[in-house]
């Protein structure tokens, strides 16, 4: 049995949990669109065609904001060839996922799923193979009310009043070389900045997200993000950071991305606070972490890419479909919690993605969606992480974190809104039970049966929930507070969630 530590100050605060903290991604790609959010003719699909399994399913994860179109595909897209009738559509060759595709879905169908879903919209642009005028082009398309060749062709299109996306990508990881259009530092952060100067220009109040790196290994980090951020600190409100985690091989290393993900996010604020100091008319920029999860992206890059990139050419094939273990459900827990404890400088993120690529929401064409095991860390996190979220102590036992060096078994955080407090435990401990010991502050108490996503009893770490049998959170009874001292064992390899309530007599 390991042992952890834990202080938790209610005066001591990082900052307000942003809602878009739970964002997601859907992505043209794969069966994330087709199958996925969209499949006309599917029994539970609304007149329009929106799988209402999903619709739900969305809902119930908490989702506050969706990245859409992509992702490697919007770095080839003409949003053109999504709006219109969509019997006359242009089908097109898919250059980046290898696809057909047929644009039957497109902004109108993507903005009114997403009115459905509850969720705002993040729309990226195309800045691989096209640039300011089309940027342009589409925003006003968008969200100007009427009276131009653009904003009438929308109404023309069915949508009357503008859909007032203010939350734009300026492209998207194009500091990789598999991106269409990749660019250099300063040839994207040019673009980046006219762009962003002429989105201004048609939309005053548009909120804007530079790409800044798309993995704390690319050997252009941190010098990418300074050279962008010279082009562009005046004009853009955010910067992005992508990051994927997998196992492969190392579950040591694997079970402390958390902490990886901690120090990328410490870094990259390092370094926009040492470039934007020297420059005049710095806006205040955010982390926007809009691509990350855990991705078996081995596997993808060294096995199912190749057949993929040289077979047939198909309508959305499936790509990238992992289905996730209980081990990957910790992890992203852990994903979360670095987050949460760095609101002052994460303004936003998005988990890629949202259905069947790398997602927490599987479905079946002719059958039921369901939740994949990392559905529940996520969903708990955005009903209860509200209000602010706490500079926590944590302290105890550490394990071997691989190649992150040393972490503590105990991951946590937490976040107190009125009387009302949750604070999320993970356990990183693969073998051992952690004896947990938390000072409060005085007048809380349970106001809730805390829960545990573990192990199946009788099972392995490498379960995974099928559309016929979830791993879901269940009761955790080890949980005690007293005269403002928590104690709970945490299960090895688990997330645990404790809501308290203050006592105010
Ligand atoms: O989410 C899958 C892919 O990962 C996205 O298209 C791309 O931006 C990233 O490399």
């Amino acid at each position: 049995m390991l042992s952890a530590r834990l202080t938790v100050d209610t005066t001591a605060v990082v900052g307000p949990v942003p809602r878009r903290l739970f964002g997601s991604f859907v992505e043209h790609m794969g069966r994330a669109v087709y199958e996925g959010v969209y499949q006309p003719g599917h029994p539970t699909s609304t007149p329009e065609g929106f799988r209402q399994d999903v619709l739900d399913l969305t809902r119930e994860l908490g989702v506050t904001v969706v990245r859409y179109p992509g992702g490697n595909f919007v770095s080839g897209y003409r949003w053109e060839d999504g709006v219109g009738d969509p019997e006359k559509r242009p089908v097109r060759l898919e250059g980046a996922w290898h696809s057909i595709e047929t644009n039957r879905f497109g902004l109108h169908e993507f903005a009114d799923w997403a009115e459905r879903a509850g969720v705002e919209i993040m729309e990226a642009v195309n800045l691989g193979t096209r640039g300011v005028a089309e940027a342009a082009d589409l925003l006003e398309y968008a969200n100007h009310p009427r009276g131009t060749e653009l904003s009438d062709r929308r109404r023309a299109n069915g949508r009357d009043e503008p859909f007032d996306i203010t939350l734009w990508c300026l492209g998207n990881e194009m500091d990789g070389p598999w991106q269409i259009g990749h660019k250099t530092a300063d040839e994207y952060g040019r673009l980046a900045a006219e762009t962003a100067r002429m989105m201004r220009f048609i939309d005053h109040r548009v909120e804007l997200v530079v790409a800044g790196s798309s993995g704390a290994a690319m050997p252009t980090f941190g010098e990418w993000e300074r050279t962008v951020l010279s082009h562009t600190a005046d004009l853009v409100d955010h910067i992005s950071l992508h990051a994927y985690y997998e196992e492969n091989g190392d579950v040591a290393t694997f079970l402390a991305a958390g902490e990886a993900l901690g120090r990328f996010i410490d870094q990259v604020a390092e370094i926009i606070d040492e470039t934007v100091a020297d420059l005049p008319g710095a806006r205040k920029i955010g982390i926007s972490v809009d691509e990350w999860n855990v991705w078996n992206i081995t596997r993808f890059n060294e096995i199912d890419k190749e057949p993929l990139l040289t077979g047939g050419w198909l309508e959305h094939p499936p790509i990238i479909e992992d289905d996730y273990t209980v081990t990957d459900a910790v992890v992203v827990g852990s994903l979360l919690l670095s987050m949460l404890r760095r609101v002052d400088r994460v303004s936003m993120a998005a988990q890629a993605q949202l259905v069947n690529v790398i997602a927490p929401i599987k479905t079946t064409a002719d059958g039921p969606a369901w939740r994949q095991t990392t559905f529940h860390p996520f969903a708990q996190a955005a009903r209860l992480a509200t209000g602010d979220s706490l500079a926590i102590e944590i302290g105890g036992d550490t394990i071997d974190g691989g190649t992150v060096g040393a972490v503590t078994a105990l991951d946590a955080a937490a976040t107190v809104d009125g009387d009302r407090m949750a604070v999320f435990l993970v356990n990183r401990a693969l073998d051992d039970d952690l004896e947990l010991t938390a000072a409060l502050p005085i007048g809380w108490t349970l106001a809730a049966q805390p829960t545990v996503l573990t192990v199946p009893d009788g099972g392995t770490r490498l379960d995974i929930s099928t559309a016929d049998a979830e791993i879901a959170p269940r009761p955790l009874d080890t949980v005690t507070v007293e005269e403002n001292t928590l104690t709970a064992t945490l299960p090895a390899l688990s997330w645990s969630v404790v809501q308290l309530k203050r006592d105010l007599r």
